[in-house]
């Protein structure tokens, strides 16, 4: 297949190219203008794509897509959006965070629309922060969007990619967990004060974190683009849940390091402001059942084989 990559540069979209490339497909990543895509000998220094990738030139932000490069698409994956965890929450921040997802999936459905040929299949992230802060329910897709920023973010992207399915292309919407890799994301975050033997529970530890492996987020997108039955909203987790006070139990186990110093959740917002609350004290029990009912096969279901498998070799 030729496949279309958004995002291609960031922690997901790197493990997607090359993994969609060794499959034998024609892989384009979808290039953004000025600094906006990394440069290409960097990516390369990454382990993510080659210079000699063939690219469709895009941008987000005035929706100008380079159509004649994009012919022949048959799959698309939209992994695009500017980071959610870096920089402080102000309003800037947060316009970025949205339109960056929202008017930028909007953009690029209409652009795909307008194809001689559109892509028959779309894959497009999301994340369970379209659930909002939910305590101990146990959430599928089913259940009803929560109502903070992250929430109605979240609600509001998935509107957009869902469009695509008005001209025809099957539309899956991964719902990412948090992504544990030590390439990028919040492991590499988590581990300098757990190596250093000061890591603890965040506020009450009470809160459930939903999770998968990178490993398992490529493989996601590889199932949702090749099996006909995936379709709507997906939730992308493992199917084992756990507490963050588990969390820090186990990801302290791994590295053989005491985790007796909790985090007062006062001092998170204190130096994280509304991000705290959304992406570390904010509970999600996310159940995968999707992918249960279609028989998905997870590759890693389980914690802490998860992080010994990742902390093999980090430690
Ligand atoms: N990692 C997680 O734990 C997690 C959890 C839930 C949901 N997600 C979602 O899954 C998607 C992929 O995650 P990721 O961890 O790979 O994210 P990432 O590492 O932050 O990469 C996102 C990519 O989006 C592009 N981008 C950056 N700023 C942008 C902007 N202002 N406008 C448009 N595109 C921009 C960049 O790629 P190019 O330079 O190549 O354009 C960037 O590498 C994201 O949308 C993320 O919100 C991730």
């Amino acid at each position: 297949m030729k496949i279309l990559v958004s995002g291609s540069s960031g922690l997901v979209g790197t493990a997607v190219v090359d993994t969609l490339a060794r499959d034998g497909h024609t892989v384009c990543r979808l290039k953004r203008p000025e600094n906006g895509t990394r440069p290409d000998k960097q990516l390369a220094a990454a382990g993510g794509s080659r210079a000699s990738d063939p690219t469709v030139r895009w941008d987000p932000v005035s929706g100008n897509f380079d159509a004649a490069s994009a012919d022949g698409v048959d799959a698309v994956v939209h992994l695009a959006g500017a980071s959610i965890a870096q920089g402080r929450w102000n309003d800037a921040r947060k316009r970025l965070l949205r339109s960056s997802r929202v008017d930028a999936t909007r953009h690029l459905v209409s652009a795909l629309s307008k194809l001689a040929r559109p892509p028959q299949v779309i894959v497009a992230a999301a994340a369970i922060g379209y659930y909002g802060d939910r305590g101990d329910e146990e959430l599928t897709e089913q259940s009803a969007p929560g109502t903070d920023f992250l929430a109605m973010l979240g609600r509001d992207w998935e509107a957009e990619a869902a469009r695509a399915e008005q001209f025809g292309a099957r539309t899956v919407m991964l719902r990412f967990g948090v992504v544990l890799s030590t390439r990028g994301g919040a492991l590499p975050r988590m581990l300098p004060p757990f190596r250093m033997g000061v890591g603890g529970r965040l506020g009450s530890g009470k809160q459930w974190m939903s999770w998968l492996t990178l490993d398992e987020a490529v493989g996601l997108v590889r199932h949702a683009l090749g099996n006909p039955q995936v379709r709507g909203p997906v939730n992308a987790v493992a199917p084992n849940p756990v507490r963050n006070e588990d969390f820090t139990r186990i990801l302290g186990r791994v590295l053989h390091r005491p985790t007796i110093f909790p985090v007062p959740a006062a001092a998170l917002r204190f130096l994280l402001g509304e991000m705290a609350e959304a992406l570390l004290l904010s509970s999600q029990r996310v159940v995968p059942a999707k992918l249960k009912a279609l028989g998905y096969s997870f590759l890693q279901p389980e914690l802490e084989p998860a992080l010994n498998a990742l902390l093999r070799h980090a430690v």
